[in-house]
This record gives structure tokens, C-alpha cells and sequence, in this order.
């Protein structure tokens, strides 16, 4: 995790990504809309949907405790 290219076309990284679903995008058009990630081929469009999943997955329902996880 990190730093690795999920986005060969627009040369998106993981930790980009990250970034925007921390900033609120909350699904992969949001992710495509924030970054340039998935907006050519579309081939990355899998790994992305995974990593939003695993996001959203992980975030707490206490509101707090989510700020304190987006931090
Ligand atoms: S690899 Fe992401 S759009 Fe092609």
C-alpha cells in the first residue's frame, strides 16, 4: 500500500487515491471526478472499486471516531 500505480494510463498512485477518498469521494466516479484515475482505459477500474470498498469497509459509524480515521 502506498505508493504504487494503480492508474497506468494517467499515472494515478495508490496513496493518491487514498488521499481523495479522504477528502470525501465516497466511490469510484467520485475517485474519477477528484483524480484522473480510471478516466481513459478504464483498466484500473477494478482495483479502484476495491480500494474504496476496503475504504468504506474500514470507516467507523461514530462520527467522531471518523474524523479522527480521516485525519
Ligand atoms: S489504467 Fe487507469 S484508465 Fe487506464
Amino acid at each position: 500500500m502506498g505508493r504504487s500505480l494503480i492508474c497506468i494510463s494517467n499515472l494515478m498512485r495508490e496513496d493518491e487515491i487514498l488521499s481523495a477518498l479522504k477528502r470525501g469521494a465516497r466511490s469510484t466516479s467520485d475517485i474519477q471526478r477528484i483524480t484522473r484515475a480510471g478516466k481513459s482505459c478504464g483498466r484500473c477500474l477494478v482495483i479502484i472499486d476495491s480500494l474504496v470498498e476496503d475504504y468504506l469497509a474500514q470507516l467507523p459509524n461514530d462520527p467522531q471516531k471518523r474524523i479522527d480515521f480521516e485525519i
